[in-house]
């Protein structure tokens, strides 16, 4: 087992690149079975999510060659398994896209229901939904999703909940359906266009990524493509943060501006200084930190996945904030860590009552998940003293190699790998991914 062992109060300084985006790559590394023929995918993350997609496209048959840190040659072309067991979807929730590309290619996929949660109930009935409209059928029996469909045939998709995943698997089961799929209420992060950019640039026919109805003309074979996966938009906003509540100086680079647009606006009103660039920004802090309030929405709102870094900030800030989640039920279990720590923030349901005391003082923490893991080190670095955080296995699902970035900033931070007592291993063995 690893933790992480930060020692607190060092200012952030200098220069961080950001690393390709999770959420869009967990999406197009499934989206490459489409393909009729390799394909090349550049600006990967090095982070557990992806190791786990790569492993499935071996699993299933595809040739996986590394040209790279950050870019992998696939080849789908002798894709002969068409099944994600459980053992391998537990891991990594976003394994459901393997249904919209298995489907999208084979007329047929079998994957594993995505297991319980940390951010509360997560339903896939809007993906299902999806799949049905275009032709279809499927059985749910032992824990396992099964598609088949005789043909797949455009139709008309109205999404009741703006949802990233069923957007996303709504376009790649319908990319090659026959006639013109129209989804409406579509979400539309930075994740969502970048996958359709994605199926574009090998001979799909998408418009509209981005807005909330999306049009989908099929197409009958798709072929091979080198793209480049988007920068992370959560990595940069996330270390923009650490660069605010450690009062640093941090130029960040390999971002797109108009994607932080939402993060830059809160955190200059929590009087933090931004200057943008092309393909930069710079974030700096050189006086008070003020409350505010933030309620997490579908983009172009706040983002969920920015919620516990932001509220880990506003424990620093001079005032009473109020933090109100809008996506997920359950996205506060990491308050009572940084409780821990000496926060001082109450929670009613979906509302985080915060009163910035200014400082933060070092405690051994556990992360729940994957932003939750994130706030914890933000806490670490700004709080005095030591803090020693678990399970950072979350962490790694999703940044790459976030204490290296963190170090190269001037923070004093370790991975430090301790024994797992008996108790524990059988906890860790349960390991399942949000
Ligand atoms: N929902 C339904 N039915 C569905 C699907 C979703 O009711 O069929 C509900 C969910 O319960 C939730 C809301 O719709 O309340 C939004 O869920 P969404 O489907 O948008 O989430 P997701 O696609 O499962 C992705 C990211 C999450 C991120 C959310 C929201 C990936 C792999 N995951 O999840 O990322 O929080 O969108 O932006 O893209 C993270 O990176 O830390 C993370 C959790």
């Amino acid at each position: 087992m690893d933790k992480f062992v930060i020692k607190g109060g060092r200012r952030l300084t200098g220069e961080v690149t950001i690393s390709g985006a999770k959420n869009a790559a967990v999406a197009i590394l499934p989206a490459v079975i489409l393909s009729d023929e390799p394909c090349i995918i550049e600006n990967v993350p090095s982070i557990s999510d992806v190791n786990i997609s790569l492993r499935i496209l071996k699993e299933m048959g595809a040739e996986v060659t590394v040209l790279g840190k950050d870019s992998y040659r696939i080849d789908p072309t002798h894709i002969n398994n068409f099944c994600v067991p459980y053992e391998t979807a537990r891991k990594m929730r976003a394994s459901y896209y393997f249904l919209g590309a298995l489907l999208g290619k084979f007329n047929k996929a079998r994957v594993s229901m995505p297991g319980g949660c940390p951010l509360g109930d997560r339903p896939i009935d809007q993906h299902l939904k999806a799949f049905s409209a275009i032709g279809a059928d499927y059985t749910l029996s032992q824990g396992m999703i099964d598609l088949r469909a005789d043909k797949l045939t455009g139709s008309q998709i109205f999404f009741d909940v703006v949802s990233v995943g069923a957007t996303m698997n709504a376009m790649l089961a319908a990319v090659k359906a026959e006639g013109l799929t129209i989804i409406e209420n579509a979400a539309k992060e930075p994740h969502i266009v970048d996958l359709a950019n994605f199926l574009n640039s090998m001979g799909g026919n998408i418009m509209g990524a981005g807005t909330d109805v999306i049009k989908i003309r099929g197409v009958e074979r798709l072929h091979g493509t080198t793209y480049a996966v988007i920068p992370d938009q959560i990595e940069a906003g996330t270390f923009m943060i650490a660069a605010a509540a450690t009062k640093g100086d941090v130029l960040i680079k390999n971002v797109i501006p108009k994607h932080l647009e939402s993060i830059t606006k809160k955190l200059e009103k929590i009087g933090v200084n931004i200057e943008q660039f092309d393909d930069s920004i710079r974030v700096w802090v050189d006086g008070p930190l003020v409350k505010t309030s933030v309620k997490t929405t579908p983009h172009p709102g706040f983002p969920t996945d920015m919620q516990p870094q932001i509220a880990t900030l506003l424990t620093l800030a001079e005032g009473t904030s109020i933090v109100t989640e809008g996506v997920w039920e359950q996205r506060f279990r990491y308050v009572d860590e940084l409780r821990r720590m000496g926060a001082d923030i109450s929670v009613d349901g979906k509302v985080a009552v915060i009163e910035g005391t200014g400082k933060l003082m070092g405690a051994p923490v556990k992360a729940c998940d994957l932003r939750a893991g994130a706030a914890l080190i933000i806490a670490g670095l700004a709080a005095s003293g030591i803090t020693e955080i678990e399970d950072i296995y979350h962490v790694e699902r999703g940044y790459d190699c976030m204490e290296g970035k963190l170090r190269e900033l001037g923070a004093d931070i370790e991975k430090v790998s301790f024994p797992e007592e008996a108790s524990d291993s059988e906890e860790s063995s349960k390991k399942t991914a949000v």
